[in-house]
């Protein structure tokens, strides 16, 4: 009697395991085939004056006060200072640069960036300076 409840127990331990299994593989599905226009994630170049225009107000603004545009010493960096902008081109969409220059307090809770009171051609310009950063 004791044997037949071991080997009952054993029974239902692998029913168990395998029913776990299955219901763990369907918690995961593959995922959806992409869209066409989402297959590309590579911006266009922007507008090469309107990025030198930019290159400018990122030194009038002190952007580099803060922010190194080649990959530079991490080591060197201050406790203020922020990333390294190389490549921030195509890690960042335009509508995520803008409205961070503007703010960055709701992408980055308490960063030490202060939001800048620039106009919209400001904005395009600087904009478009770091999205040639790839
Ligand atoms: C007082 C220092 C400071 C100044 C001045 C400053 N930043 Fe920043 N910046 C930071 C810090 C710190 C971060 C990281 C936290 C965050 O994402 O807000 C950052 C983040 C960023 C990011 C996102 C980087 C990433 O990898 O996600 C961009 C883009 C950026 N800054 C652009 C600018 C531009 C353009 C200016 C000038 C108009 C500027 N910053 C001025 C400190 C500064």
């Amino acid at each position: 009697m004791v044997r037949l409840s071991i080997w009952v127990g054993f029974g239902l331990l692998v029913v168990g395991l395998s029913t776990f299994g299955c219901a763990s593989s369907e918690e995961t599905p593959s995922e959806p085939a992409e869209k066409a226009e989402d297959m590309n994630p590579i911006p266009p170049e922007p507008d090469p004056e309107l990025a030198a225009a930019g290159e400018k107000l990122f030194s009038e603004f002190n952007c580099k006060a803060c922010h190194q545009v080649t990959g530079g010493d991490e080591a060197a960096r201050g406790p203020e200072d922020g990333p390294d902008l190389h490549g921030i081109g195509l890690k960042r969409t335009q509508a995520w640069l803008r409205s961070h220059i503007l703010n960055p307090r709701p992408h980055t809770v308490d960063s030490p960036m202060p939001g800048f009171a620039v106009n919209e051609d400001q904005l395009d310009a600087v904009v478009a300076y770091l999205q040639s950063l790839r």
